[in-house]
């Protein structure tokens, strides 16, 4: 049997949040996250402009931080861009490659994605990759197809040392931000055949840690995080009320004590 693996919550901030009230909610969430047991890691992914705040206010904390985007570039004249390496100056952990939002409205190829991934790496950033399929797509039944794909392209342009180091979310579409959450039997189904991706890889790849994302809230997020295959979230609207992403955390918690037993 393979060891258990740790749980990792991670906020996504979208493009929310102003300086004052981001203040609030990270000092609230450092001090509930200092009492989680060891083996829950929590992250906020901030908008850039608050990197600078959020690294204040959590160096020495609990609490890693990343940002929701990097450049396909390492560096040069790419106006509005910003690198992953400028990330990194602000001490940040994680970087989301993938996210559907950006795969929608910013027409970022599978392929593109895999190289923000190996900008992530270079980096010193742990690349978070984004997958999932839209309503259609699972309405016709081709889920585990385009999932395939999306990942399949990221791993094809890793060496598999390169793809332990990457955290895969699994993030339906039709589930973000629309208070329809995949059931937890769903949600492992897909990500059963993530993990099998990724141990084709490698062993040390096969543990890579898989997070669902898709309106997971306090009352839903236990059940998710007892899955097998799941090892956390990718938290959007939850992530920006203190009491829902601390409750969440807890919920991990509560989940790996569970497994554990
Ligand atoms: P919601 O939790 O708001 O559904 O968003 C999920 C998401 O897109 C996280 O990246």
């Amino acid at each position: 049997m393979s060891k258990q693996r740790a749980k990792l919550v991670v906020g996504n901030w979208k493009m929310h949040g102003r300086l004052e009230a981001n203040a609030t909610l990270l000092q609230a969430i450092a001090r509930r996250a200092a009492a989680l047991p060891a083996d829950v890691r929590v992250a906020v992914c901030v908008p850039f402009p608050y990197l600078a705040q959020v690294q204040s206010l959590l160096e020495g904390s609990r609490v890693a931080w990343g940002v929701q985007d990097v450049s396909a570039n390492a560096q040069g004249a790419y106006t509005g861009e910003v690198a992953a390496e400028m990330a990194r100056e602000f001490g940040a952990s994680f970087a989301i490659v993938g996210h559907s939002e950006r795969r929608a409205y910013h027409y970022e190829s599978a392929e593109l994605v895999a190289v923000k991934t190996q900008r992530a790496l270079e980096a010193g950033l742990t690349p978070i990759v984004c997958v999932g399929e839209t309503l259609e797509q699972r309405e016709a039944g081709t889920t585990e197809q385009v999932v395939d794909v999306q990942l399949g392209e990221v791993l094809a342009k890793l060496s598999s040392e390169e793809a332990a180091q990457i955290v895969v979310a699994y993030e339906p579409v039709w589930a973000i931000g629309t208070g329809r959450s995949a059931t937890a039997a769903q949600a492992q189904q897909v990500h059963a055949f993530l993990r099998a991706q990724l141990a084709a890889k490698g062993a040390a790849v096969a543990d890579v840690p898989l997070l669902y994302g898709g309106s997971v809230k306090p009352d839903n997020a236990e059940e998710l995080f007892r899955q097998r295959d799941i090892d956390g979230g990718l938290i959007g609207g939850a992530s920006l009320k203190e009491a829902d992403f601390i409750a969440i955390c807890e919920a991990a918690a509560a989940a790996s004590a569970a497994q554990a037993s």
